[in-house]
């Protein structure tokens, strides 16, 4: 690994509830920074807004990382940008991603990446984060409700991936971005914002049970979107389902 900051310990498990929940129940001594928690099947892989994540044997690539960065709340939302990141840089290689707010990776309309990021903060530090990452590798199908907007990297080009393989990829390639920040200090909020390609847009975010339409004026540094509602009150947003009314 080029800068190699830190040490991964990867464990594979055949089947877990969710990777997030196990290292979440781990007791002190277990959990280092760098252990990497990968299940073939998860009995009930979570996702944001209290979705569910599609997880079965075989087929998608479910892991989650440790950190014990000890920054900062106010940079917790750095952590969100580099590992969407490594995911995005990683798959551009080979395909036409792209990423959607907050930090979901698309392929031809369809999702084929998410990341739910959980974490323990005391006294306005991040002790602890878990770094939740589900990539549809080579799921063939997908149950009726999702059908519509999940994809695969299989389905989009054919060919299976080696999940291993891809794992590895990932893991240096957010090894290297998570050292550029915690040693050398860049900051890749910029890149991140450019890459989403969402301000200027007009959109729809469903949030809890809530709609709220307007056009993204501007991300913040925490990653929130700026919306400009009809009228030009500014809301901000911190999480929820985005779909562009107008580009
Ligand atoms: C999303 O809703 O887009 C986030 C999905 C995150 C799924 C991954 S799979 C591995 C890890 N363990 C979980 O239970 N969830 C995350």
């Amino acid at each position: 690994f080029k800068k190699n900051l830190i040490d991964f310990n990867i464990k594979y498990y055949s089947e877990l509830d969710s990777t997030n929940r196990y290292i979440k129940n781990l007791d002190s001594s277990e959990n280092d920074e760098g252990l990497v928690i990968v299940a073939e099947k998860q009995l009930k892989g979570r996702g944001r807004n209290g979705n569910d994540w599609y997880s079965p044997a075989g087929t998608g690539l479910y892991f989650s990382i440790l950190l014990e960065p000890e920054i900062s709340v106010l940079d917790l939302s750095k952590i969100n940008m580099i590992i969407s990141l490594a995911l995005y840089n990683v798959l551009k290689n080979k395909y036409p991603v792209k990423m959607k707010w907050p930090n979901d990776i698309y392929l031809a309309d369809k999702k084929i990446a998410g990341i739910l990021i959980e974490s323990n903060i005391e006294a306005e530090m991040v002790k602890e984060v878990i770094v939740g990452v589900g990539c549809n590798t080579n799921q063939e199908v997908f149950p009726d409700e999702l059908n519509k907007k999940a994809g695969s990297l299989l389905l989009f080009s054919g060919e299976t991936v080696n999940n291993k393989n891809i794992l590895t990829d990932i893991l240096i390639e957010f090894d290297s971005l998570y050292s550029d920040f915690m040693i050398d200090g860049i900051d890749y909020f910029g890149v991140w914002k450019q890459e989403l390609g969402i301000i200027g847009q007009e959109i729809k975010v469903k949030s809890n049970s809530n709609i709220i339409q307007g056009e993204v004026v501007d991300i913040d540094r925490q990653g929130n979107l700026i919306l400009e509602k009809e009228g030009g009150n500014r809301q901000v947003i911190s999480s929820g389902e985005v779909s562009v009314i107008k580009g």
